[in-house]
């Protein structure tokens, strides 16, 4: 499976090459959440993750202006539902990573290359997407976007949040909260779910080909039930989108659905 987000990854890539890096807008970013709690929609066993809403996935390195667009669903899904619990990943990556194009003489991001995998008897290797530097802790690049990051500031306390920092192990690439891309390492994402009694999860986030699609893929091996928000995910281009949704609906179950349509039906 990690074959297709790879190659999907790669392809991404080769898309965002060309996407120039733009200051936010104003009106739809950022805006703090007011306190109040209008939440109508409730979701006692099920978890909202929001996957790498990260500047670097935003306006930086790896930047697109599809991605603004998930940030009203998300907010949406902050301010006016409640969750039984609330899960963020960030990619968390030292600057030695092996996902930077920059550590590995002769290449440019957007190729790819075979790296060792860890746990190999036979000196297996995986194929590995190289990008520009991105998500170094210490930089606003790895940061949460602010409107989501403050909405989470105000729901401390009051539901239980998961931060995931993940891809810390420089010799391993991790597309899933759940593990890295040769489940060589496991987080804590899954047993802090069951320990919550958690069963499903609304999946959200950047980007659609790479660590939504393996954040998504994982919990459905996990045994959780999984929604993908249609308008809560993007990637670099419509074409990867809307690829990325039709495998995780066709091959692995997940139910992909918009918004509106999740708050129809709950
Ligand atoms: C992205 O937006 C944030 C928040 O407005 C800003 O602090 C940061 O400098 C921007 N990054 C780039 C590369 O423009
Ligand atoms: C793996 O690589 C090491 C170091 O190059 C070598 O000593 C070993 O024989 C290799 N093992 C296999 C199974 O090929």
């Amino acid at each position: 499976m990690f074959t297709t987000i790879t190659k999907l990854t790669a392809l991404a890539l080769a898309a965002s090459r060309y996407a120039q890096a733009v200051p936010l807008p104003e009106d739809v970013l950022g805006v703090p959440y007011a306190g109040i709690s209008t939440a109508s929609h409730e979701h006692p066993t099920t978890a909202l993750l929001i996957v790498d809403v990260q500047y670097d996935f935003i306006n930086g390195t790896l930047g697109s202006d599809r991605a603004y667009n998930i940030l009203p669903t998300i907010y949406q899904l902050l301010d006016e539902h409640s969750w039984g619990m609330i899960a963020t990943s960030q990619d968390w990556h030292p600057q030695t990573h092996v996902s930077f194009a920059s550590n590995h003489p002769g290449h440019a991001s957007g190729d790819s290359v075979q790296i060792p995998m860890l746990a190999s008897r036979y000196n297996e290797t995986q194929l590995q997407s190289l990008y520009a530097d991105h998500c170094v802790p210490g930089t606003i690049g790895a940061n949460i976007e602010a409107g989501v990051q403050t909405r989470l500031d105000t729901l401390l306390g009051k539901t239980p949040i998961t931060q995931i920092h993940k891809a810390q192990n420089q010799h391993v690439d991790s597309y899933s909260a759940f593990a890295d891309n040769q489940y060589y390492e496991f987080t804590t994402l899954a047993p802090e779910m069951r320990a919550r009694n958690i069963d499903k999860v609304v999946v959200t986030g950047l980007i659609t080909n790479a660590c939504v699609y393996g954040s998504s893929v994982d919990a459905t091996k996990f045994g959780f039930g999984v929604t993908v928000i249609s308008d809560g995910v993007e990637t670099t281009s419509a074409e990867d989108q809307a690829t990325a949704l039709e495998e995780l609906e066709e091959w692995w179950g997940v139910n992909v659905e918009t918004l509106a349509k999740y708050e129809a039906s709950e």
